[in-house]
């Protein structure tokens, strides 16, 4: 009777981010989380390359099209027997590699036909306890208005009749556990705060370059090209694209045995399954 319960194993997920924000570690947890065989920590160093991997949901996790599930349901029994599996792609978050890695694999991703293989979600992870630094700041909102700026201009391209669905992003605030770390709500107003000026220093340039030129129309601002300052609730009502920024540690007092510390982001997958 519940044989045919869905398991996409091959919903797949990309990992973006600063250097040094936590990408490896976060994929090796899930890693070792997924397999009782290996409990050992690995010791992370900086990427090079992107690396795919397949991690199991907790069945306590809920997902999207299994809401409401409660422990007595027989869908928890199931999901603990066959529990889902989904796909994250870890990148490398070097400046120098982003375009070449992490923004390629967006581009690839979001291009995918069949439908059981696209890009389900964007993580985008970032250091809380170093957004203090102002050039840590504004390189960490560089890459992700770049992100989302691909997003948007995916969103407004796709054709009315062959509707592509808007692939949602979670800033995952790490290393809450930290205690110079950022509350999410404070990462949340810094980033809409930067990218908010990444925006209007974009649109000046623009500007002054359409004096002597035409504006080019490839050219895009993100969100809209009214005055109002950048939030991440107008990038969702202007363009359809959902940021959520949820805080959590791959590492320290908040991880406890069962990694808990990556709980709310393991729900945020669930939810986009
Ligand atoms: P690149 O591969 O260069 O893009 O970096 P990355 O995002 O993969 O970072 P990585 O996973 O290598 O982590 C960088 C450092 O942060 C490592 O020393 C991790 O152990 C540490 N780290 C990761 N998550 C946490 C966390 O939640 N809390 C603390 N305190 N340290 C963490
Ligand atoms: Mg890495």
């Amino acid at each position: 009777f519940f044989q045919t319960v869905a398991s996409p194993p091959s919903s797949n997920f990309l990992l973006l981010g600063p250097s040094g924000a936590g990408k490896t570690a976060f994929t090796t947890l899930l890693e070792a989380k997924s397999s009782l065989a290996s409990n050992k920590s690995h010791s992370t160093h900086t990427s090079q390359q992107s690396t795919l991997v397949t991690v199991t949901l907790p069945p306590t996790v809920p997902t999207g099209s299994n809401r409401y599930r409660s422990v007595n349901d027989p869908s928890l029994k199931e999901a603990t027997r066959n529990p889902i599996k989904y796909r994250i792609k870890d990148t490398p978050g070097h400046g120098k590699l982003r375009a070449s890695q992490g923004i390629s694999e967006l581009q690839t991703m979001t291009q995918s036909k069949d439908i059981k293989t696209r890009l389900r979600g964007v993580v985008f992870m970032v250091d809380t306890a170093a957004l203090v630094d102002e050039a840590t700041l504004r390189d960490t909102a560089t890459y992700l208005h770049d992100v989302l700026l691909f997003l948007q201009k995916r969103a407004k391209n796709g054709s009315s009749s062959k509707r592509t669905t808007e692939v949602p992003v979670l800033v995952a605030a790490n290393k809450q556990d930290l205690f110079t770390a950022l509350p999410p709500g404070a990462v949340k107003e810094k980033l809409e705060a930067e990218i908010d000026r990444i925006r209007k220093s974009k649109t000046k340039g623009l500007l002054d370059a359409s004096a002597d030129t035409e504006l080019e129309d490839e050219e895009e601002i993100l969100g809209n090209d009214e005055q109002e300052a950048f939030s991440f609730k107008l990038l969702e009502h202007e363009v359809g694209v959902k940021v959520d920024v949820v805080g959590g540690a791959v590492k320290g007092d908040l991880q406890e045995e069962f990694g808990s510390g990556v709980r709310r982001w393991e729900e945020w997958v669930g939810m986009c399954l």
